[in-house]
């Protein structure tokens, strides 16, 4: 389809006919009639040229493409939220500019109930003609003078009142109440308003007059009042329709998508301005003689050629101007005219409307013609009518066109491949012309099949759309601090952070020389990383991360190679006995080595066993105590490596050479250390959350020896659970840590892992619900499921912040009743929760490079951080601020994060080669 070119014309079909410009008419009076009427037909093949035309007009507008100039302006509204049906409250509503020469000032009472809705009340006054093109202060004093006058019959008293201005006229807004007038259209031509912002002008004619206190609280165009004042429906009412005076539409459209605005999240109302299309000529092979005469009279000629197709204010003109243009050829009224069919103004839409219905009798046709001084003969009441269709007809199908085009829009930007949307209609053309409806609904059918429009008539014309536009701006505004109380809960400032790193050095100090401590430092026996001389073949289990591990590892001269095999732990395990726990284990090593032709081998293991150990040499640790949602029974207090191998006796199974027990920490700080020497803290973000590091031997009280390094695993995930974190702690975290199994334990990691992360998120969400602030308000059951909003929804959601698709989806999925500003309040719960935890890891690791630093007496350090963990390693920002972070607090440390990609079992192993060599070195 064409979209550059101008609209064409098929040869025959709407032809120009008569009258062409400076010929006579051919005599055939039943000839002149026809070829007439042929003009103001449009063929299917020219509506969708225009439906293409304007669509490509919108998109170059909203690019915000100056050349060329787009044919439709594409103003932002400032409204970016629909209406909830919860607004309420006393509003006022002043309307200047949609129907004529009429100014409406209304008294809203918005109720918060759907269809509890108490009716406006509200006052017309007919602004002089005089006002209209006169000096723009005149024409606000009027308004200001009116409004005082509706309100004197209120008890109003000193009361501020909270105004929407509805101003009807193509302005630029730069926010919701600020909005500079573009041009004048439709028989409005004041001095000293365009380029003005009309708010301020209505503010200060309100201040001269002096008589009450209003504010003027948001302005904007009847389309986003139409809209906006949509009566409840099935599907989302997300465009204004307004035929009156003028017309134009507004839709909601992504904000990223408009190139005028910084906001990238989010929809926003955009009018279109769409009277303005055909300025650039594009119209001119289907404009009409008539049209071009009327265009040519207007106050604005040149300007709003396809609003002049389709205005109220215009469509009685066209009429009378083919009415006079038959009459003078002598097909009408015998051949004779009168004062108001020759005059601009003499044919109003009213006399139009009434007439073009069918059902409209002959009789009543004749008596309206002679209203207006015409003696209409006995067939000239039905060809009369049939102009009047004529004219009308082909409003509501271009009026159609441009809707079609906003609809594809639409369908196209949310990717959709049916759009079920509502359109809201307001304007004298629709309460007074039915037929303008239904011609409007069946073109749209034809032109955009694929949508299922439903029209609605805006409520109190739009005046009620105001007043919501007014109280959502209040609602926003309300809900906004909330959702900003509540986060403000988890933004750590640098102090705060300072404040966590210090009690974290303190707590590692204590811990090490033996004192009480939330952090146990636990030694673990690993006094060197790998130095690259390490070889053999070693089997490796990795238990207590997402999967369970079992691992044969080769580490040749050439490198290390991994074979590995994924095995499930089902919850009623992880809590169950423990012997059924550890049997489940050897089972797993058993069909490992079965499948991997093993079998009957003994291979030196090592166990990566990701739990709080107290080791007393490298193959003994004995289980302090069981976190990450594990609680098998009988296990705390044992040695692991010894319940291993009585499940070995247990199932009669080939012998084990178990020569070390490996938290993951150290597993992963090992295995990085393979590659990168300078590897020496261990840091683990998923599941549950840790760090391991290499002390100097002689802060290590209860090791023998004070030459040398070993590694400390600190098991900082219990960090805080003395109370130290007391101030950081919200509301939510307390609810987390009470409804897991482990209260009062491991607090920093249920402020940091990713088993609990969704779980502060959801508790959050919950909170902002009953606060009505998401929603709607409504909790829904799955909300309230434990552990239903998984952290790698997190990820998720951060990963796509800017169409905030995964949230909608994510939550559509969970059954939540979804608007998209509850996906952006949803998105900043997540990016508020993640922060934080991202936060506090940063100010751990800060606080271990910096003891590493202090412990060399170094003034800058160079070091690495081997790093594992889903959260760690899905998330897409959390390793960038846990970066920064350690940057502000540790600036004298130069830290690398190397991402772990083998997993610990890499590490474990390389542990238990380095035993098996020290081993085979010793003395006999
Ligand atoms: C894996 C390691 O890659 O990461 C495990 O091999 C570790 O030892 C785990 O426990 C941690 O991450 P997550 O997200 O699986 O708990
Ligand atoms: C004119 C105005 C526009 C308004 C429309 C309908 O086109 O420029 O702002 O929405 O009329 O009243
Ligand atoms: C838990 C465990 C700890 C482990 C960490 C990461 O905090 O107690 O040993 O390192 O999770 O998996």
């Amino acid at each position: 389809m064409d979209s550059k070119g101008s609209v064409e014309l098929q040869p025959g079909e709407g032809a120009p006919g008569c009258p062409q410009e400076g010929l006579p008419c051919p005599p055939d009076s039943s000839e002149l009639v026809r070829e007439c009427l042929n003009q103001f037909q449009l063929t299917e093949r020219q509506l969708r040229q225009i439906q293409a035309r304007i669509l490509g007009s919108m998109e170059l507008a909203l690019r915000g493409e100056a050349s060329p100039v787009p044919a439709v302006r594409m103003l932002p509204a400032y409204v970016g939220s629909i209406p909830h049906g919860t607004e309420q409250g006393d509003f006022l509503v002043l309307e200047l500019g949609a129907t004529g020469a009429s100014l409406r000032v209304l008294w809203v009472t918005l109720t918060g109930m759907e269809g509890c809705q108490m009716e406006p009340r509200s006052q017309e006054f007919l602004i002089p003609q005089e006002l209209m093109l006169g000096p723009g202060q005149q024409l606000f004093d009027f308004a200001a003078r009116c409004l005082s006058e509706f309100l004197d019959a209120f008890p109003v008293g000193n009361r501020r009142l909270q105004l929407g201005f509805s101003f009807s006229f193509p302005c630029h807004q730069t926010g919701l109440d600020r909005s500079i007038l573009i041009s004048w259209t439709k028989g409005f031509r004041c001095s000293g308003v365009e380029g003005q912002d009309v708010v301020q002008l209505l503010r200060d004619a309100i201040k001269r007059q002096g008589a009450y206190s209003v504010d003027v609280v948001a302005v904007v165009n009847d389309t986003v009042g139409t809209m906006m004042g949509c009566g409840p429906g099935s599907a989302p009412c997300e465009v204004g329709l307004v035929v009156d005076t003028g017309t134009n539409a507004c839709y909601m459209e992504e904000a990223r998508h408009v190139a005028v605005l910084d906001e990238d999240r989010g929809r926003v109302c955009v009018s279109i301005e769409w009277g303005s299309f055909g300025d650039d000529g594009v119209l001119g092979p289907v404009l009409t003689t008539f049209d071009r005469i009327l265009d040519q009279e207007s106050l604005n000629p040149g300007a709003q050629r396809f609003e002049k197709m389709i205005g109220g204010l215009y469509l009685g003109e066209l009429v009378r101007q083919v009415l006079a243009h038959l009459a003078q050829h002598g097909v009408l009224f015998g051949g004779r005219t009168s004062p108001a069919l020759l005059s601009q103004g003499g044919v109003l839409l009213e006399h139009v409307a009434e007439m073009e219905d069918p059902s409209t009798g002959t009789a009543r046709v004749r008596a309206i013609l002679q209203g207006l001084g015409l003696s209409p003969g006995a067939e000239d009441a039905e060809l009369v009518q049939r102009v009047c269709a004529a004219v009308c007809t082909r409003a509501a199908r271009l009026c159609a066109a441009a809707l079609a085009a906003v609809l594809t829009r639409l369908q196209h930007g949310r990717e959709q491949q049916t759009l079920q949307i509502a359109v809201a209609t307001g304007g004298q053309v629709f309460e007074r012309h039915p037929r303008f409806l239904s011609v409007l609904r069946e073109t749209v059918k034809l032109l955009a099949p694929e949508c299922d429009v439903s029209f609605t008539p805006s409520v109190d014309g739009g005046g009620r759309g105001v007043a919501m536009v007014t109280a959502v701006a209040a609602r926003v505004a309300a809900h906004r601090r909330m959702l900003e109380e509540t986060l403000a809960l988890f933004r750590l400032n640098h102090e705060q952070l300072a404040q966590v790193q210090a009690q974290m050095r303190e707590a590692m100090a204590q811990g090490l020389r033996g004192e009480a401590s939330s952090l146990r430092m636990l030694p673990t026996y690993v006094r060197a990383t790998p130095d690259g001389s390490e070889r053999g073949d070693f089997l490796a289990l990795d238990l207590g991360g997402t999967n369970f591990r079992v691992l044969l590892v080769r580490v040749a001269a050439s490198g290390v190679q991994i074979t590995s095999e994924i095995y499930s732990i089902p919850e009623h395990v992880a809590q169950g006995p423990g012997e059924q726990l550890f049997d489940l284990i050897v089972d797993c090593i058993l069909n490992f080595q079965q499948k991997q032709g093993l079998s009957g081998q003994s291979l030196p293991l090592g166990f990566t066993f990701s739990f709080p150990c107290r080791q007393v040499g490298l193959d003994q640790g004995i289980l302090l105590n069981w976190t990450k949602g594990f609680s098998a029974s009988d296990c705390e207090g044992q040695d692991v490596v010894g319940l291993l191998r009585q499940a070995i006796v247990r199932k009669q199974a080939v012998k084990l050479n178990v020569v070390a027990i490996v938290n993951d920490t150290v597993g992963t700080m090992m295995s990085c250390g393979y590659e990168d020497p300078r590897c020496e803290v261990g840091l683990i973000v998923g599941t549950g959350t840790n760090a391991c590091y290499m002390e100097e031997l002689q802060n290590v009280a209860g090791v023998a020896g004070d030459v040398g390094l070993m590694c400390i695993n600190m098991e900082w995930g219990a960090f805080g659970d003395d109370g130290s974190l007391g101030t950081l702690t919200t509301c939510f975290d307390e609810l987390v840590d009470q409804a897991s199994i482990n209260p009062g334990k491991q607090r920093f990691e249920k402020m940091i892992s990713g088993m609990y992360l969704g779980e502060i998120v959801r508790h959050i969400l919950l909170h902002l619900t009953s606060l009505g602030v998401l929603f709607r308000g409504q909790k829904t059951q799955r909300l309230q499921t434990r552990d239903i909003f998984k952290t790698k929804f997190l990820s998720e959601i951060e990963s796509d912040s800017l169409a905030l698709r995964q949230v909608r989806a994510i939550l559509e999925d969970l059954g939540l009743p979804l608007t998209s500003d509850d996906a952006l309040m949803v998105l900043e719960v997540c990016q508020a929760v993640s922060q934080r935890a991202a936060q506090l890891c940063g100010a751990g690791v800060a606080a271990v490079v910096e003891k590493i630093r202090e412990n060399r007496g170094l003034d800058k350090l160079t070091v690495s951080v081997g790093v594992d963990g889903t959260l760690y390693k899905l998330h897409p920002h959390f390793s960038g601020l846990v970066a920064a972070t350690v940057r502000e607090l540790a600036p004298r440390c130069v830290v690398t994060f190397l991402q772990s990609e083998d997993g610990s079992g890499k590490g474990a192993a390389l542990v238990t080669a380095v035993a098996c060599r020290l081993a085979q070195q010793a003395p006999v």
